[in-house]
């Protein structure tokens, strides 16, 4: 069995040898967090945020979608507070000089306290057997009851500092629980200090401050700015929401992990105007919606869960990520934010401009409440990419890898390959690609045997490979080959377009996670 290290290395290696991902200008030797989606990636990215925004727009009739500029009016990013407080604390280590997030380094030292918790409680539910009473140990074992104290402790420590902006405090948490650089192993830390993740550029002529401009941090201030811009041109009546997907950029200083955490980076996100007061009802929807999203993916209900957030961003009330289990461990994939009025109530402030709505129902103008869905695109299409790779030993003893995405979202539905290049095979085969491609996104390929045909349309996750063999030139038929099952049947070139339609369309997928369908 692979360990999840190699597993990891294997994704990163296989993504850049099929044209999923490359780092960007890889021939100046990269960019630092920066990647470029090659003709599989691509593919991929785009069916990942297809299948987003029919979930959203298509699904709802009370959502509608946008696509607001990068570039806003740098007033905005004073208004939402991303100007004095979208920071991240940092610390660095002497002896390493290695630089880390000092939240990331707490929170981390108490996930490990937690996990020696939960350690004791898995061995005693070894020892106890099918008498085991879990909320029983939990709440009466002194050593779990000490361990999850302890984690209690330096929470609310930490919360405190971080709230009155304490940030000696925040190191002085560090030293009090000896948490050591783990690359030099040692306590030597400097202060902690705030350091702002906008990009900044200039608009226009240079050295005039006023034309300072930011690369959006988020996609959702877009959202906020147009709210009424919708809202009248669109007829909206609350509840009702705004999606829109699109780049957002970050100057992340411990950038890692592949494109788990990238400079820049692509957005999924939707505002969720309310009535203020019903925000909590609305939050639990939303949470409860986008996690049957992501469970309807397949992937089975373990490899998802909540996490509340104890830190919440400066505009929320309320806060959960949607964490997956990524091969480095259960990390935020999407966010689900009670955002309450904060942004329209300062975009009101700062515009001098008035964003209420009336609601003919109470017969009363007010400043709507916002709940939002948030996910990054990229970590989407890792969290597709972990689960999919899979590597596997067949029957004959020989070895494949196969990406098993979900058959919606693979980057091609099928490959027509004619078993030999010559004899009218290949203008058969293009034959169905012409047949197919005004629905699907289909290719043809002539070169080597077909079981290294077949080996790299597995690799790259094609659902189906269609063979066009000397018995199709007589009775047009085809074999059509499972990516999953390998199992080869033989079926009429008509048949082929309703046997894709029924099961590579994004509309099963939709349905799914509508809970019309397992
Ligand atoms: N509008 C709310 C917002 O931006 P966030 O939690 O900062 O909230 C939302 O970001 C999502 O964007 C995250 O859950 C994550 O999936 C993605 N994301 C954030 N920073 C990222 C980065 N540096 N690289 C890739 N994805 C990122």
């Amino acid at each position: 069995m692979m360990n999840q290290e190699d597993l990891f290395k294997n994704i990163i290696s296989h993504s850049k040898e099929y044209g999923f991902i490359f780092q960007s200008s890889e021939i100046y030797d990269g960019l630092s967090a920066v990647y470029d989606y090659g003709q599989m990636g691509a593919e991929l990215k785009k069916n990942l945020r297809d299948f987003w925004w029919k979930s959203m727009v298509q699904m709802h009739q009370n959502i509608v979608g946008i696509d607001s500029a990068i570039f806003m009016h740098p007033t905005t990013w004073k208004a939402s507070g991303h100007v004095d407080a979208f920071n991240d604390p940092l610390i660095d280590n002497k002896d390493s000089k290695k630089r880390y997030r000092a939240d990331v380094l707490i929170e981390e030292h108490v996930s490990k306290i937690r996990a020696k918790a939960d350690k004791e409680v898995e061995k005693a539910a070894k020892r106890f057997g099918e008498t085991f009473d879990e909320t029983m140990y939990r709440q009466t074992n002194p050593r779990v009851l000490e361990y999850n104290a302890k984690a209690d402790e330096i929470e609310s420590r930490f919360k405190a500092a971080l709230e009155e902006n304490q940030l000696d405090e925040v190191r002085q948490i560090i030293i009090d629980c000896e948490i050591v650089c783990p690359i030099s192993g040692t306590k030597n830390w400097t202060e902690v200090r705030q350091f702002n993740l906008m990009f900044s550029t200039q608009m226009g002529s240079l050295s005039d401050d006023a034309n300072t401009i930011y690369l959006r941090p988020e996609t959702a201030q877009g959202i906020f700015v147009n709210f009424l811009n919708v809202q009248k041109t669109g007829r909206m009546k609350i509840p009702f929401g705004i999606a829109q997907t699109g780049k957002a950029f970050r100057n992340e200083i411990v950038a890692r992990q592949f494109i788990f955490r990238m400079r820049e980076f692509e957005q999924m996100e939707m505002q969720f105007f309310v009535r203020p007061g019903t925000e909590m009802t609305w939050y639990n929807y939303w949470k409860n919606t986008r996690m049957k999203w992501h469970r309807a993916l397949g992937f089975g209900d373990k490899k998802h869960k909540f996490h509340d957030h104890l830190k919440l961003a400066h505009y929320a009330n309320a806060a959960a990520d949607i964490e997956f289990d990524f091969p480095f461990g259960f990390k935020e994939l999407e966010g689900i934010h009670s955002r309450t009025d904060f942004d329209l109530k300062k975009h009101e402030e700062f515009s001098g401009k008035k964003l209420q709505y009336f609601d003919p129902e109470i017969n009363e103008s007010y400043v709507p409440y916002v709940v939002e869905t948030s996910i990054g695109l990229d970590r989407l299409f890792l969290a597709i990419m972990s689960e999919a790779y899979k590597e596997e030993t067949l029957a004959d003893g020989s070895s494949r890898v196969v990406m098993k995405f979900p058959f919606a979202l693979a980057p091609i539905k099928a490959a027509i390959l004619p078993l030999v290049n010559k004899d009218g095979l290949p203008e058969k085969a293009e034959e169905i690609v012409n047949l197919l491609k005004f629905d699907h996104n289909v290719a043809t390929e002539a070169k080597d045997a077909i079981g290294k045909r077949y080996r790299r349309h597995d690799a790259i996750g094609t659902p189906y490979c269609i063979t066009v063999d000397y018995e199709t030139m007589e009775t047009n038929t085809v074999t059509l080959r499972n990516r999953d099952t390998m199992e080869q049947e033989r079926v009429n070139i008509e048949d082929l377009k309703n046997i894709l339609n029924n099961t590579v369309s994004l509309s099963s997928l939709l349905e799914k996670s509508a809970g019309l369908s397992e």
